[in-house]
């Protein structure tokens, strides 16, 4: 797509030229895709209303774009190479023809239950090829999903539901990871119990468990798809109707369900895949991110496929039923680009060498990163065992709302440097400002990272609240998209990005809101109040530290109640959002005007003792101490 560059001098030259005329570098990138009309206008955009519109006029269908565009090369290439949780089970191979099928046939069934254009449908699924074919069937006639990971709890997903205004919810009977089951139907009862738009729920078996169906409402995948045709003509869609929601963690409760939209992201999916991993044909691409998450609709399943890749999905997790999982699929598969977070990376690399054993790993070209910052040891472990020292790391920073990879190498091209995500893709205009809004020009510079002009996959909205969405990213530093973290650029102009400067944390490459934890503990009858910090954690990046006050707690019952409000938090919003270490406190440092000074919690929890800078305006500074001292207490009585 673009052209080949092979040096950094050469990624300088062609950078310039991206930037200096976006617009133009877009409209030749866009040119390269099937629309059924083209835009009047690249481009219409004003950060201040946060309103970004791409190739506005134009007419297309994104899965056109997968399938009808691919199928004459590509019929008989695989699309899905599907590896389940146990390595006894054979995997699964979707040829581009056959996932075409699938896709087809279960947009008919859709149709067939009355989903129309706009419609919104909830797909809560394990990590199966029908979470893949349920995506694109809602592409092909114009719903929009909203995929909610399947390790959400019931009130997490019936939140969702009904902020999305779901009508349809596609799940499954359970799901397997590792040697655990999970009884996915059971959790999506109780989800739709507590929300009255979902009418009708279709339900793919995978573990055969005993489910109840309720009877007009739930229907099995399996009959549905035995009575509907092969054909489904795709809808067609304006470049900047809605594809997808899904729902992020922010620094408030309420998780935001960012809106991306069909033309934009299906331009950015594929040709950011394309560049940063330097696919080539016949290369079997694994990235091993849940397609719950942002990562996995991005470059599991649209960009690859857009850029007709076989893509490789993995049902289960690394270290089952042994640490060597990983390798051993890509060494089945003989996978040639690998993308993956840094915190499965170190909980590997922890568990220490013995697993890449007998392992080849010679299929490898390219490794990536997402997610989370990593750290130099992991860095070079990844690249000295599993890349033997010949595969450019990937270090990829993007999120949610910016739809694909704005910072990173690609590969083969930048020279990277461990931790860091290097620089800018093309047309991406990244600045770094100050507290005071400040840009800081030049390089050794650091501060906020913010982002100064439009490009196509960012997120267009906060479904049904998009003063929300000016709030949340575009009123810090008018003018500019503020990605809410912070940045170092270094004396040769590289990018590290040094981690969230807002109340979000970032637990195994899981992105959670301290206030989402604190409104869960809070909601056990004991808390009177709490507060959440992330502290550094040698596995998980940050664990989750908790502060929380209950006066009436009786002494001696410290681990009861501290197993009921890792209780809470499982329900309300999954056990991924337990607190790694809870700390029962008399009170809370808060200013004057009732304010928690989160700072000091988060140099509290880092295990530092003193040096808290000002406190001046603290109203109870001596509460600082007493946490400290009992702090260390709980420490030491656990290391005895
Ligand atoms: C963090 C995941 C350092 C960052 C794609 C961002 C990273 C948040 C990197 C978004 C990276 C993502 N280096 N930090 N390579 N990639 N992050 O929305 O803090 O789940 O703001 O998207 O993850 O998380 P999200």
């Amino acid at each position: 797509m673009i052209p080949k560059i092979s040096t950094l001098g050469g990624y300088i030259f062609e950078y310039q030229k991206s930037v200096s005329n976006p617009t133009g570098f877009w409209n030749n990138i866009a040119e390269s895709f099937y629309w059924r009309k083209k835009w009047s206008s690249v481009l219409e955009w004003d950060f201040l209303r946060g309103d970004a519109q791409w190739f506005k006029g134009a007419k297309l269908n994104l899965t056109e774009n997968i399938f009808e565009r691919h199928m004459f090369f590509r019929a008989n290439q695989p699309a899905l190479v599907w590896e389940p949780n146990d390595p006894d089970e054979a995997h699964r191979s979707l040829t581009y023809e056959e996932l075409f099928d699938e896709v087809n046939k279960f947009a008919n069934v859709l149709k067939s239950l009355g989903v129309l254009k706009g419609d919104r449908v909830a797909i809560y699924l394990p990590m199966v090829p029908e979470l893949v074919i349920a995506m694109l069937a809602c592409a092909r006639i114009g719903a929009i999903h909203s995929i909610i990971f399947a390790g959400f709890s019931a009130q997490s997903l019936s939140e969702r539901m009904i902020d999305a205004g779901a009508t349809i919810l596609i799940t499954s009977d359970g799901g397997y990871r590792g040697n655990k089951t999970i009884p996915i139907k059971a959790i999506a009862d109780e989800a739709m119990e507590n929300c009255q738009c979902v009418k009708t729920a279709i339900i793919l078996k995978r573990t055969g468990e005993e489910v109840a169906m309720q009877p007009g409402r739930d229907f099995w995948w399996s009959d549905l798809i035995a009575d509907v045709g092969i054909h489904c003509p795709a809808t067609e869609m304006d470049a900047e109707d809605p594809l997808f929601i899904l729902y992020t963690s922010g620094s408030t409760g309420k998780p935001k369900g960012l809106v991306h939209t069909t033309g934009g992201y299906m331009v950015y999916s594929a040709y950011t895949f394309k560049n940063v991993f330097q696919y080539g044909d016949g290369d079997i691409y694994f990235c091993s991110a849940d397609i719950g998450w942002i990562t996995g609709h991005t470059y599991l399943v649209y960009g690859p496929l857009l850029a007709g890749a076989t893509s490789l999905m993995f049902e289960g997790i690394p270290t089952w039923p042994d640490a060597g999982r990983f390798w051993d699929i890509i060494d089945k598969h003989q996978v040639n680009q690998f993308y993956t977070a840094p915190t499965a990376i170190r909980s590997l690399m922890a568990l220490g060498m013995e697993w890449l054993n007998n392992k080849d790993l010679s299929s490898l070209k390219v490794l990536g990163t997402v997610g989370e910052p990593i750290n130099e040891a992991a860095w070079h472990w990844y690249h000295d065992h599993i890349g033997k020292n010949r595969c450019p790391i990937v270090d990829t920073w993007w999120q949610t709302e910016t739809g694909g990879i704005m910072i990173s190498p690609m590969a083969g091209i930048t020279p990277t440097k461990p931790s860091y995500a290097t620089m800018p893709l093309m047309g991406i205009q990244p600045k770094i400002v100050n507290h005071e809004g400040k840009e800081l020009m030049g390089n050794s510079v650091e501060g906020n990272l913010c982002i100064a002009f439009p490009w196509p996959g960012m997120a267009r909205t906060i479904w049904k609240d998009h003063d929300r969405f000016i709030k949340t990213y575009f009123t810090a530093y008018p003018g500019l998209y503020f990605t809410g973290d912070g940045v170092k650029r270094d004396e040769d102009g590289y990018y590290r990005i040094l981690g969230r400067v807002d109340d979000v944390i970032n637990v195994s490459g899981h992105r959670l809101g301290t206030a989402e934890i604190e409104n869960a503990i809070n909601e056990h009858p004991l808390v009177d109040e709490s507060a959440v910090v992330g502290y550094p954690h040698a596995i998980k990046g940050q664990g989750i530290y908790a502060f929380v006050v209950c006066p009436q707690f009786s002494t001696g019952g410290e681990e009861g109640i501290k197993t009921s409000i890792q209780l809470a938090v499982t329900n309300m919003i999954g056990p991924f959002a337990k607190p790694d270490k809870i700390q029962i406190v008399n009170g809370l440092p808060k200013t004057r005007s009732g304010k928690i000074m989160r700072r000091i919690l988060m140099k509290i929890a880092a295990g530092q003792i003193d040096n808290f800078g000002d406190i001046t305006t603290l109203l109870n500074p001596e509460i600082i101490q007493t946490i400290i001292a009992d702090k260390n207490d709980s420490e030491s009585k656990a290391s005895n």
